[in-house]
């Protein structure tokens, strides 16, 4: 391929990696707002945990976004997200849906809403990594591959702690303390 045409063809993909990460700045900024509301509906110490680690592990993510706009000469501009708005707007809904629910139901439906935002960003960061290796921004790659593999963790995690949740769920201990507890409505 001629070098003009190259260099044409690399523009159009830098302009894809930028678009990929101005929706993943705002899909993470949602991200940091919403989390705190997440630990605070989990029930289950080590989700709890596992919803603070990941708000700072978040944090650390923006700070990354922010490096590779850097390094790419762009403003860190955050584009709406609308996925990621939809999500958070269905994790709020199983938050206030937990409420009437035992527990452990309500933790395992937290960890799948959570799943979903998960998978959503080891796209985006699947996509965008993948970009800046094609057109040689190597340094970007790096940083966007570190977080792909936070995600990855933070989802593999997810289902490590749904498991004996569902084990526990289908002895029939559907409160953590093995009683039917619900965790605000009793069930009448
Ligand atoms: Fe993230």
């Amino acid at each position: 391929m001629p070098d003009t045409l190259k260099t044409e063809s690399n523009q159009m993909l830098k302009e894809l990696l930028i678009e990929e990460l101005q929706d993943l700045l705002h899909a993470e900024g949602q991200l940091v707002a919403a989390l705190p509301k997440m630990a605070e509906a989990a029930h289950h110490p080590k989700l709890k945990e596992a919803f603070l680690k990941h708000l700072q592990q978040t944090e650390g993510q923006v700070e990354r976004l922010k490096t590779a706009f850097q390094l790419l000469g762009e403003k860190a501009q955050p584009k709406p997200c609308r996925a990621m708005t939809g999500l958070i707007e269905e994790g709020q809904e199983t938050i206030e849906d937990g409420e009437g629910r035992s527990q452990i139901a309500a933790d395992l439906a937290l960890i799948a809403a959570a799943q979903k935002v998960e998978h959503y960003e080891i796209s985006g960061y699947g996509t965008a990594r993948s970009l800046a290796r094609q057109i040689g921004e190597r340094d970007v790659a790096t940083l966007l591959a570190h977080t792909l593999g936070e995600e990855e963790s933070s989802d593999f995690l997810l289902t490590e702690l749904a498991k004996p949740l569902m084990q526990q769920a289908s002895s029939g201990e559907a409160g953590a303390d093995g009683k039917a507890a619900r965790t605000r409505k009793q069930k009448v």
